[in-house]
Order: C-alpha cells, then structure tokens, then sequence
C-alpha cells in the first residue's frame, strides 16, 4: 500500500477533511473532560521524524507533545546535525527514515524538497510548513471556525455557510486556506495588494485589492507576518510599506460581517498586521488557534497513518 502523504492537504477529500476535523474536536474534548483517549494500537511504540530546516515555537511543540499524546515518540532533528547539511541526498535520508520511523514531518524551504522525500521514501510525510504550504496550520484554522461558528454549520459539519477574508501577504498559509478551506466549503477571499497577491489561477479564492471591500461579509479577518521565513530580508521594507493599509484592527473587524472574529496562525507582530487591541481582545480566537494545532495535527497523522478511526 503506498503511503498516505500531506504535502498541500489537497491529499484530503472533503470526507476525510470533515472526518479529520471530528476527530480533531474529540480528542481535544476527551482532553479536557480528564479522559485520556484512546491511543492507536498502530502508532504504540513507533517513532516520528520531525525535521525543522526553518525556526518553530507552535509546530514543534504541538507536534512534539501529539506525538507523545498519541503513544508515538518523536525525534527532532535539527539540519545542522544531519548529513543532509553536508550534501547527503534526499533520497538517501529519505530510505533511511523509512527504515526506522513510521512518518517524517519536515518545516523546510522548497516545496519539491518535500516532495522528493515523499517520492523516494516509502513513508508517509507531512508538511509542517514550506514557502508554499502551511496545510496543518489551515486545518487547525478550520477546526477553530467550526468552535466559533457551531450553529453555522452544515449537517457534516461543512463549513459552506462561512466566510474568511484573509487580509495582507498571499503567501503560504493564505494559500493553505484558501486550497483547504476550499474543501470544506469555506468561501475565502484573499485580499492582497497587487504585488503580493495569490496567483488567479492556483486556487478558488476570490481575490480582492480593497480591504474595506474584501471583508465585507467576512465571519473571520485573518492576518499573517508580512515577511515570511522564506521571504528575502532586504524586501522586508518595501513590504511594510506596501502592506501597510492591510492592518487587522477594530475599524476592520467593523466593516466584516456581525459577530466576526479575527484569527491569526502566529508569530504576531502587534502594530504591524494586527493590533494589540485585536490580538489580545475579546473578538479574537487566536490563542484557541494555537491549542487546535496539536488536537489537528494528531488527526491528521492518525490520518495519514491509518490508524485509529481512519485505519
Ligand atoms: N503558526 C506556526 O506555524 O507557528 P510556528 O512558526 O511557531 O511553528
Ligand atoms: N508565513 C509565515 C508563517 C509562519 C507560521 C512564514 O512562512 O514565516
């Protein structure tokens, strides 16, 4: 059987997508009601790869604690300690890992990077991040919404009565929301000034320049960093420049449709694409963002593992 992958979370079918997400909402309740749930016999005892070519605070921690949470350990490997920083291929690392572990996750820059290991290994691989792709952040965005809006929902739990501005870089988590949000039938709209806008063809999002415009309507306002891991630090200027008018605050939560909530994947650089006020006030559920990275994320590996609900 080959392995199961999530490179962009396209991978995912709407049921699956919906049934990753109720999984997702009862491990955190059995969570917090003091049960432990249930640990799939199929990850007891194995071991997960967790390589982070790009720095992590949420990533790592949400996946290094699902994994002991699911009976799996996991094992960081940082580049610099790896013979992949002195020229060993990716194929190579990718047969060895397959030997020994039963899923690498990897935070790297180039998407073929993770696609290469996904061709040449014979385990499944899950993107915690390129310069493309932040699907696990986009799931755990989706998992928010459905707490937030619970009377929104369709009987699957569909997500198709819901709309999302997100507001400033089209960069890869607006593209990871826009890609999986899509599958869940969230109406997303990406608004972006021209230069760092989603390209028209690559996904379903309606693309917007006026920010005033592209949220109206909107039940979540959605911010990013305007400069990404993987973007060029001597751009770092022009795009505070041109980012500027793409703030999330107060006045903005205003124009979105009664009752929206502002959300933001995080690191936060308060005065920049979200004020304190928004990021620290009651219309946020940012914070709750950050807890649903690890009850997703464990989800998705039983997902991609088979195992548990999904074996
Ligand atoms: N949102 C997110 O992926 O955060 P980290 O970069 O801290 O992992
Ligand atoms: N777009 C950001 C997301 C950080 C979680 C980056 O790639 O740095």
């Amino acid at each position: 059987m080959s392995p199961r992958h999530l490179l962009t979370g396209t991978e995912l079918g709407r049921d699956d997508l919906l049934a990753v997400l109720r999984r997702a909402h009862a491990l955190k309740a059995a969570q917090a009601a003091g049960r432990e749930p249930e640990h799939p016999a199929a990850l007891r005892g194995r071991s997960v790869a967790l390589i982070f070519q790009k720095p992590s605070t949420r990533t790592r921690v949400s996946m290094e604690v699902g994994v002991a949470e699911l009976g799996a350990t996991s094992l960081l490997l940082r580049p610099d300690e790896m013979q992949l920083s002195r020229g060993e291929s990716v194929k190579d690392t990718a047969l060895v890992l397959s030997r020994h572990v039963a899923a690498v996750a990897i935070r790297t820059h180039a998407d073929a990077l993770l696609e290469e290991l996904a061709a040449e290994g014979s385990i499944p691989v899950v993107n915690l991040l390129t310069d493309g792709h932040h699907p696990c952040q986009a799931v755990a965005d989706l998992l928010t919404l459905q707490e937030a809006f619970p009377d929104r929902l369709g009987p699957d739990g569909g997500l198709d009565d819901l709309r999302l501005a997100y507001v400033g870089d089209g960069n890869n988590v607006a593209r990871s929301l826009a890609l999986v949000g899509a599958i869940a039938g969230l109406q997303v709209v990406v608004v972006a000034p021209d230069d760092y806008q989603l390209d028209p063809g690559e996904t379903a999002a309606t693309l917007e320049r006026d920010p005033r415009t592209g949220v109206a309507g909107a039940d979540a306002l959605y911010a990013d960093v305007w400069v990404s891991m993987g973007d060029d630090a001597s751009t770092a200027d022009a795009r505070r420049t041109a980012l500027g008018p793409y703030r999330i605050d107060d006045a903005l939560l205003d124009a979105a449709a009664p009752g929206a909530i502002a959300l933001h994947c995080l690191p936060a650089h308060p005065g920049e694409e979200i004020t304190a006020d928004v990021l620290y006030g009651d219309r946020q559920r940012i914070w709750d963002q950050a807890e649903n990275r690890r009850h997703a994320q464990k989800a998705l590996l039983e997902w991609v593992l088979r195992a548990g609900p999904f074996a």
